[in-house]
């Protein structure tokens, strides 16, 4: 093959093949969905009421608001509220996972489109962030945004370019940016729709001037009352009701990883044409890993759950993990989970006692929720330290959340340790999971 290439081979659809394919597998279940409930209404299925309230279906039903799922309510799922449910509750929550989320996975050709709006302008940040200093992109832009941050001037380009495509695009309502200090709802002049974007526009900032992996992290969420004036109470949405979230890597290649809520695809940017391929589908987080990833400069700050945690595995062969492990961390949280989503690993960035106000460093709504859902798609896990994040009920639009994830034995063991931190600090320093 010459160089330069491209290996048709391995290269199967495009983006917008992908999507049309996911809109239409989404359209089939729901017409068969729709089938099935029209013939219960009729008498025709043996499936009963009393069958949907003790479980046997993936429906929601009443048993949610009992507490014995972890799905969600009715009335969230109908958008009656924007609030969490009951059931939905808060980190408190247990870490169980195998529950059919309370997702909707309805792909409209709305939602198609307004992902083919974020690919587009994740394809000309791309450009910005590959032109560095020849375009004038480098350094500091001279503001700080809401969390009190120096925002860079490729921080500004990534957010004006998310916020110029898509305010046009006819799909949303409004739009949020870990930039700006409110939302910014979609201007009269366009055309309105259904969603919600949020954003991190360029994830990692501190690596953008010394030429390292960055990216943008993005959330969909449907607007809960359509037509009225987009507030961020709107927003205020667990993670679970999350319609499709994706990050774009820009490193050596340009990547977009997205789940629509039926798994997880990678799509390669071919520079040269400006196309996106699909290169990977179905990605799969293994559920083992030797590796780790966490800010080890943070460490006399820890709780105990994670500084025992890492304690065991730094002590490697010798200590009570009984193997080696190895540590990576590349401080832009899109590259460090593009790894883990890769071959595996833990990502952690817990509570600490730096600052009682600021439960970790990482944002829930479009840094933690998309990450988690796209870890889970894949098979991960991913957890407060108390319980699943995508199971936090959201109380400001900027508002900080520990976050554990990856391979699911190790976060499911650091799940653990929080759990019974007391217990196994001071009654049974020995104790390991699974025996
Ligand atoms: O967005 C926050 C972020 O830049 C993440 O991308 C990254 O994981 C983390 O902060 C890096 O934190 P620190 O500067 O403590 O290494
Ligand atoms: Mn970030």
């Amino acid at each position: 093959m010459n160089p330069g290439q491209i290996q048709h081979s391995t290269v199967s659809i495009s983006l917008t093949q992908y999507l049309i394919q996911k809109q239409r597998e989404s359209a089939t279940r729901r017409a068969a969905s729709s089938d099935n409930s029209s013939r219960a209404v009729s008498g025709e299925s043996r499936q009963s009421g009393d069958a949907t309230l003790s479980g046997e279906s993936n429906q929601y039903s009443n048993a949610t608001l009992l507490g014995e799922s972890n799905q969600c309510s009715n009335a969230t799922l109908s958008g009656e509220s924007n609030q969490c449910s009951d059931a939905t509750v808060s980190e408190q929550s247990s870490n169980k996972r195998n529950s059919k989320p309370c997702r909707d996975l309805t792909v409209t050709s709305e939602l198609r489109l307004l992902l083919e709006v974020v690919a587009r302008a994740c394809k000309r940040i791309s450009y910005a962030v590959g032109k560095g200093a020849l375009a004038g992109h480098l350094g500091d832009a001279g503001n700080t945004n809401i969390q009190g941050e120096v925002q860079k001037k490729l921080d500004v380009i990534a957010n004006d370019v998310l916020l110029e495509a898509n305010a046009w695009g006819g799909h949303l309502a409004a739009m949020a940016s870990e930039e700006m200090d409110e939302p910014y709802p979609i201007p009269d002049r366009y055309p309105k729709g259904e969603y919600l974007l949020l954003f991190d526009p360029l994830d990692g900032s501190s690596n953008i001037d010394v030429n390292v992996s960055i990216g943008t992290i993005f959330s969909v969420l449907r607007m809960p009352e359509v037509g009225a004036e987009p507030k961020a109470r709107h927003f205020l949405q667990s993670g679970r009701q999350q319609l499709a979230a994706g990050y774009a890597v820009y490193g050596p290649s340009t990547l977009l990883v997205l789940t629509v809520g039926d798994g997880v695809a990678c799509f390669t940017l071919d520079r040269e044409t400006g196309s996106w391929w699909l290169t990977q589908d179905r990605m799969q987080v293994p559920k083992q890993t030797r590796e780790f990833a966490i800010n080890a400069s943070n460490s006399r700050h820890w709780e105990t759950p994670v500084k025992r945690y890492i304690d065991e595995l730094l002590a490697g062969k010798s200590g009570p993990r009984g193997t080696d492990f190895n540590m990576r961390w590349v401080a832009s949280m899109v590259a460090d989970v593009h790894r883990i989503m890769t071959r595996g690993g833990i990502f952690m960035y817990p509570r600490d006692a730096r600052d009682p106000s600021k439960p970790g460093r990482l944002r829930l709504m479009y840094e933690a929720n998309p990450m988690a859902l796209l870890i889970e798609e894949a098979g991960g896990a991913a957890s407060t330290g108390l319980g699943p994040i995508l199971d936090v009920c959201p109380e400001d639009l900027h508002q900080r959340v520990p976050v554990i994830l990856g391979s699911s034995e190790e976060v499911d063991r650091v799940v653990f340790y929080h759990k019974y931190s007391v217990m196994i600090c001071h009654q049974a320093p020995d104790m390991r999971l699974n025996g």
